[in-house]
């Protein structure tokens, strides 16, 4: 079979995933909305994969958003058992597979056990390099510009920085996954064409990719196609294409 993404092709470093449509998936089944949860962990399984595969370095998968606390308490629940059995199934296998987990989120809400497996799974798999899986959980793009605007006042009040000093490299340097590169890829399957809080600040020149595709369905040929579309499409910065054309010729 030829290779629908071939290695010429521009790939993106950092691909940001919102996992949407579990509900709908389940209700068109006529199944309990977790069935949806628990068929999405596959595709979790199977993206992760294909993603070490392809070469790509960080997958950020929305797991969790700080607005989910809304959802009925049973789902929350449902949501955090799923989460807390995962990582207890799956972080050997990833860990064999060079994988590297890291959770971005506010995990203080979360269950002690649960706080102390996603501590766990972060220490086993620190030294990986084949690829990084960002988890966030808890996740909100506004309380991430928060958190980083606070620890920035923190350091201010210490006397260790200037209000002056702060331009937009401290202030991403403050952000959680700050180490990591920015997301050069947005995809949200479901069909809703909306960011939801996820990555604001980081989202900044991403290249949006929205799918049809209901998450437990989500599988390697609709990641390939958004990797393809992803490869059609000319990241300026601000540039015209000019610009672009003329950088691509002299160097
Ligand atoms: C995404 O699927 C999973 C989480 C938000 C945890 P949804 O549960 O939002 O599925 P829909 O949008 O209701 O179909
Ligand atoms: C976004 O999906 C959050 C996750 C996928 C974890 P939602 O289903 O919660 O988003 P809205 O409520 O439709 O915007
Ligand atoms: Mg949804």
């Amino acid at each position: 079979m030829s290779d629908p993404h071939p290695q010429t092709a521009p790939l993106p470093r950092h691909v940001a995933i919102i996992m949407d449509g579990n509900g709908r998936w389940a209700r068109r089944r006529k199944l309990p909305r977790t069935a949806g949860h628990q068929a999405g962990v596959a595709a979790v399984r199977r993206t992760v994969e294909h993603c070490a595969k392809r070469g790509i370095e960080v997958l950020t998968l929305f797991a969790f958003s700080s607005e989910n606390w809304r959802r009925p308490p049973e789902e929350v629940a449902v949501l955090m058992r799923l989460f807390q059995l995962t990582l207890e199934r799956e972080t050997a296998k990833l860990h064999e597979n060079g994988i590297r987990i890291r959770v971005i989120g506010d995990r203080c809400a979360f269950p002690p056990e649960l706080q102390h497996r996603i501590l766990e799974a972060e220490r086993l798999t620190f030294a990986n390099r084949r690829m990084t899986l960002v988890i966030a959980a808890n996740y909100g793009g506004r309380w991430d510009i928060v958190q980083a605007a606070r620890a920035l006042a923190r350091r201010v009040e210490q006397g260790e920085l200037k209000s002056q000093d702060i331009d937009e490299t401290l202030f991403a340097a403050h952000l959680a996954g700050a180490e990591l590169p920015e997301p050069d890829l947005f995809i949200r399957t479901g069909g809703e064409v909306r960011i939801s809080n996820f990555l604001l600040w980081q989202l900044a020149y991403t290249e949006l990719y929205f799918s049809e595709v209901l998450w437990p369905d989500f599988d390697a040929a609709e990641l390939d196609r958004a990797l393809a579309e992803y490869a059609r499409r000319e990241r300026r910065f601000g540039h015209t294409s000019e610009q672009l054309e003329l950088k691509k010729s002299y160097g």
